[in-house]
C-alpha cells in the first residue's frame, strides 16, 4: 500500500486537539519515532502548547526538552501525531456501532468547522451542487434548523419535508416516497420519525447517505454527539467524568443515545429521576441508577436535564407535573449540590419551570445554547464524512 509523505502539517492556535488521552498517544508515538525516520503516520498536528505543566492538562508531560532541536521545532510547540481521518460510513443511524475513534473522527472534523466559523470563514465548499433533503415527520426545531444551516454551510441545496405537507398523508409508503426523493437526485436525506427503526429502514431501500434525526425512543446520535462535544470543550476529556441525566430516561431516544456515546469516550453515567421513569433495568447499560437525587447531583462534573416525553407515554408514570417539579425539578437549591465548575446541559425543547428553574437556564453554568451552536458544525461534520465515504472521496477540512 502506497505510504502518505511523512509531514504534514496542520498548524491550530488553540489547543483544542490536545485531549490528555491523545496526548499520551502521541507521547507514545513520537518516543516510539526515532527522530525523523519515516513511520506509518500520516498526518501530523503542530500545536501551540500554553506550558508543559499547563494546569489545563495537568498530566502532561513532553518526552523531550521543550527547545526541541532535534525536532527542528520552535520551542513553545510540540510536534504531535495524530492517526488519519478515517470514514467509511455512508449512514449514521445510531452512535452503538461508532468505535471511539470514529467518535474522535467526528470531533477532529467539527472542530476544524468550527474553527473556520469563528475565523468568519462561514461558507464551506464540500457539499457543493448536492441536494440535502430534511424528511421530518415528527416536530423539531433545533435539529432541523442545525442541520439545514449546516448543510447550507456546506454548499448544499436544501429541501423540507414534513409529515402533513407530503403525500405520505394520502397513503405513500414511506419506501415510496423515499425512493422517490431519491430518484428526484437527493444526495443525502435525513430523517425524524415517530417509529423506532424508521431511518434504520430508510437506509435499506435508499443508496444514497441517510442521516438519523431522532426515531421514537430508540437514538439521537446527532444529540449525543453535539453534547459530548461540547463537555470535550468544557473538560479536555471525559475519560473518569461522572454525568448524571435526569429526568424521563425510560422514553428518552438523547438518554439512550447519549448512555452510549458518553460511555464509549470514558465518562461515568449515573441516570436519576423517578423509579417509574428511571427503572433499574438500564443498569445492565452500564450506568448507576440512582432516585436519590441529592446523591445524584452532588458528584456530577455536568447535569444533563431531560423533559417529560409525554408525546411517547401511554400511561401515566407520576402524580402531576408539580409533583415532579417538587421531587425531581433542578431548582436553585438543589443546584447548590452540585460541585463547583459543574454545568448544566438539556437537549431542548426546555419546559422552565418544570425539569429546569428558568434562572438555572440562563445562568453561567448553563451550556445549553452552546449545545445548540454546536450542533450546526457536529452536523457539518457528519454530513461531510458521510458524503465522503458513499462519493468514495478523501475527506478534506478547512485549514
Ligand atoms: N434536541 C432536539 O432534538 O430538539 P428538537 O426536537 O427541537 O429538534
Amino acid at each position: 500500500m502506497k505510504r502518505a509523505p511523512l509531514l504534514v502539517f496542520f498548524k491550530t492556535q488553540s489547543t483544542d486537539l490536545i485531549y490528555p488521552e491523545l496526548a499520551q498517544q502521541v507521547q507514545l508515538n513520537v518516543r516510539g519515532m526515532n527522530r525523523l525516520r519515516p513511520c506509518r503516520a500520516t498526518t501530523f498536528y503542530l500545536v501551540e502548547i500554553i506550558t508543559p505543566s499547563s494546569n489545563i492538562y495537568p498530566d502532561f508531560s513532553l518526552p523531550f526538552p521543550l527547545d526541541g532541536s532535534d525536532f527542528r521545532l520552535r520551542s513553545h510547540y510540540l510536534l504531535l501525531m495524530s492517526q488519519s481521518l478515517s470514514w467509511n460510513r455512508k449512514d449514521l443511524i445510531d452512535v452503538e456501532p461508532l468505535s471511539r475513534a470514529e467518535i474522535e473522527t467526528i470531533f477532529t472534523a467539527a472542530t476544524a468547522f468550527k474553527k473556520a466559523m469563528e475565523a468568519d470563514n462561514m461558507k464551506q465548499p464540500y457539499l457543493n451542487g448536492r441536494t440535502v433533503v430534511n424528511l421530518f415527520l415528527e416536530p423539531s426545531t433545533r435539529t432541523r434548523l442545525a442541520f439545514e444551516v449546516a448543510a447550507s454551510r456546506l454548499s448544499a441545496d436544501t429541501i423540507t419535508v414534513t409529515g402533513g405537507a407530503s403525500s405520505l398523508t394520502k397513503g405513500e409508503t414511506l419506501r415510496d416516497t423515499a425512493r422517490n426523493m431519491e430518484a428526484l437526485k437527493a444526495d443525502i436525506i435525513i430523517m425524524r420519525h415517530s417509529a423506532s427503526g424508521a431511518p434504520n429502514y430508510l437506509s435499506k431501500v435508499v443508496d444514497i447517505p441517510v442521516i438519523n434525526a431522532g426515531d421514537g425512543s430508540h437514538a439521537h446520535p446527532t444529540q449525543a454527539l453535539l453534547d459530548a462535544f461540547t463537555l470535550l470543550e468544557k473538560f479536555g476529556s471525559l475519560d473518569g467524568k461522572k454525568v448524571t441525566i435526569l429526568g424521563d430516561i425510560l422514553f428518552s431516544r438523547v438518554a439512550r443515545s447519549n448512555i452510549i456515546c458518553l460511555q464509549k469516550l470514558g465518562a461515568k453515567v449515573t441516570i436519576a429521576g423517578p423509579s417509574t421513569l428511571v427503572p433499574i433495568g438500564f443498569e445492565a447499560m452500564g450506568v448507576t441508577v440512582c432516585h436519590d437525587l441529592k446523591q445524584a447531583l452532588e458528584d456530577a462534573d455536568a447535569v444533563m436535564l431531560l423533559r417529560i416525553q409525554h408525546e411517547r407515554q401511554t400511561a401515566t408514570h407520576f402524580p402531576s407535573i408539580g409533583e415532579y417539579t417538587s421531587s425531581f425539578g433542578l431548582n436553585k437549591d438543589r443546584a447548590k449540590w452540585l460541585k463547583p465548575g459543574a454545568i448544566i446541559m438539556h437537549p431542548g425543547p426546555i419546559n422552565r419551570g418544570v425539569e429546569i428553574d428558568s434562572e438555572l437556564a440562563d445562568s453561567a453554568q448553563s451550556v445549553i445554547l452552546e449545545q445548540v451552536t454546536n450542533g450546526i458544525v457536529v452536523r457539518m461534520a457528519i454530513l461531510h464524512l458521510c458524503s465522503c465515504a458513499y462519493h468514495k472521496q478523501a475527506i478534506k477540512l478547512p485549514v
